[in-house]
């Protein structure tokens, strides 16, 4: 008999991609439990249709009783340890079936991406849940950078600025996805049996380049004076031994390695077998690509994406303007 998974509990439900990642699950027939550290700011954020519960994450016993009764766990947190693992521990004390840990990221199935640092807590969890497939399966979603994330950021385009820091010749090509696609391909993997389980599944809604982005975006702000400046990624991985050196925890360290992870020479980041099909979900073209930037045009920066953008700006090698 197929026990389906009903019960749904979103761990880090309020931040970058949670709120959708809930509203999906929700419109898709789960009865999904935000797990929350604030149920305040998860109650402002999700508002007073979705049940919220609020959890230590250093204790057990409030873990288990949260996650009694559910049948998946899904996180939307990033880094996460202990607390990870310590969920893990909880679920397959409550009798959870499914774990989904945090993912929706880059495909760190190279070894050479699983040193790098946004990557080691992952490659942790991963392994944690390798150990304990005999008690609880998982399922992790690689998505590449999520379109609308970085478009908010200004990261890869900066629509608000009309500027782009172009790595390299600004030719290569990565898949990328939304929150919304990344949201229903938690959603789609959830309604599957075993042949989702103990498994990764690739999704993009694109496969494009730098050039092309800012070819759309120079044709949805024709008006615009655009300023690209190069980066070099092989200075880049240079530079991003000597800076975490100074300081590893750095956010200028992590963008050098999620820069590198995408655009670094000698990393495939397109998925040449993506699993778009099995999961319902079909891709997007040119049009809602320029739809989507052309949103972003007019957006007002958060405080986060404006530190991010200062940084991006500064990861070119000379400032040699086109
Ligand atoms: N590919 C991309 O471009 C991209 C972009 C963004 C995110 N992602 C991925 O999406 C996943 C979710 O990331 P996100 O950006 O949505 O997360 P986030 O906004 O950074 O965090 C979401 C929530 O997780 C909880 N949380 C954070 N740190 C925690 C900790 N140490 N212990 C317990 N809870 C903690 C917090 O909720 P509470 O305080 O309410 O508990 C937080 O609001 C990650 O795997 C991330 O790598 C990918």
């Amino acid at each position: 008999m197929v026990l389906h998974i009903k019960k749904v509990a979103v761990a880090g439900p309020n931040g970058n991609t949670g709120p959708t990642v809930v509203k999906t699950l929700v419109a898709s027939g789960f009865d999904v439990t935000a797990v929350t550290r604030s149920l305040a700011k998860t109650r402002d954020i999700l508002g007073p249709e979705i049940d919220i519960i609020e959890v230590d994450y250093l204790s057990q016993h409030s873990l288990v009783s949260a996650l009694r009764g559910i049948d998946a766990v899904v996180v939307c947190g990033v880094g996460m340890l202990p607390e990870q693992t310590n969920l893990i521990d909880a679920a397959i004390a409550a009798g959870v079936r499914r774990f989904l840990p945090a993912s929706l990221d880059t495909d760190i199935s190279n070894p050479v991406l699983r040193s790098f640092p946004f990557a080691q807590n992952k490659t942790i969890v991963q392994e944690y849940l390798k150990s304990r497939e005999s008690v609880i399966s998982h399922t992790s979603i690689r998505t590449g950078p999520l379109l609308d994330y970085v478009l908010s950021l200004g990261a890869i385009i900066n629509m608000r600025e009309h500027s782009m820091t172009r790595f390299d010749d600004g030719e290569k090509k990565f898949s990328t996805a939304t929150i919304q696609t990344a949201s229903k391909a938690v959603a789609a993997v959830l309604r599957m049996g075993k042949e989702a389980e103990n498994r990764d599944f690739r999704v993009h809604d694109i496969v494009t380049s730098q050039n092309e982005l800012l070819k759309w975006g120079k044709e949805v702000v024709p008006d615009a004076e655009w300023t690209v400046t190069p980066a070099n990624t092989e200075d880049m991985a240079k530079k991003v031994v000597e800076a975490s050196k100074v300081d590893p925890e750095s956010r200028m360290v992590d963008i050098m390695f999620k820069a590198l992870a995408i655009f670094g020479k000698e990393f495939n980041s397109v998925f040449e077998e993506a699993n778009n099909e099995v999961l319902g979900i079909g891709m997007i073209g040119e049009s809602e690509v320029k739809e989507m930037l052309r949103s972003f045009a007019g957006a007002v920066q958060s405080s986060a994406g404006e530190r991010d953008a200062a940084i991006i700006n500064k990861l070119s090698s000379s400032g040699n303007e086109e």
